[in-house]
């Protein structure tokens, strides 16, 4: 099956939503039953990377998808060192909210390509509505270390989840085209 290369927003006439499966149930029941009803109600964005060839229904299977919503955190969670500089309401933050890979797609770089649009998406809409982080909440210990190894740090315990984020500002440093 050949890709495309660009992620785009999804569009259920467009992306076959059923065959998606990466593994994780409640990812699958996400793309398949929520994602465009979440961007139809306005309270979040699907971008997703479609295979080029379409099935015989019309549409492209879904090789890998991320989604993305505003969202905000105590300042408290924050390490002290972080944490001093900020006011005490609210923090603003951008939530990755889902990521998933195709379980045919997995093992091949397309989480950490994901992962890396995801974030790319995120610094340049900070460049127009200012977030303090991008927060995660994982899934389970495994893919804990999937985000650390992209350095996301540990910021706090969430509905049972872990919640970690990467600073806005090591974004930039990894974004910002170099002079
Ligand atoms: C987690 C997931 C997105 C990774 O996608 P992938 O395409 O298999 O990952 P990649 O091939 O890009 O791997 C990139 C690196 O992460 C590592 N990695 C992959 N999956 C990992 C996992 N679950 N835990 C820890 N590390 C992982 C790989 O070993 C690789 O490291 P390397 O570059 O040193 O070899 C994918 O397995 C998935 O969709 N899982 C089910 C849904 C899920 O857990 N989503 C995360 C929600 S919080």
């Amino acid at each position: 099956m050949s890709l495309d290369n660009t992620f785009v927003e999804l569009d259920k006439a467009h992306h076959d939503r059923a065959t998606f499966e990466c593994g994780e149930e409640e990812l699958n029941i996400f793309i398949r039953t929520q994602a465009a009803k979440h961007m139809e109600i306005g309270i979040s964005k699907t971008m997703l990377l479609p295979f080029s060839v379409p099935l015989s229904n019309g549409k492209c299977s879904i090789c890998a998808f991320y989604t993305i919503a505003p969202s905000s955190i105590r300042r408290e969670t924050l390490p002290a060192s972080l944490a001093k500089k900020l006011p005490l309401y609210p923090v603003p933050v951008f939530l990755l909210a889902q990521m998933g890979v195709h379980t045919e797609c997995q093992g091949k770089g397309f989480g950490k390509v994901t992962l890396i649009k995801a974030l790319e998406y995120l610094w340049k809409m900070n460049s127009y509505m200012r977030a303090f982080a991008v927060i995660v909440d994982c899934l389970n210990t495994t893919t804990e270390q999937f985000y650390k190894k992209y350095g996301f740090e540990f910021l706090c315990h969430h509905n049972g989840r872990t919640r970690m984020f990467i600073s806005m500002r090591t974004l930039e440093q990894l974004f910002l085209p170099k002079n």
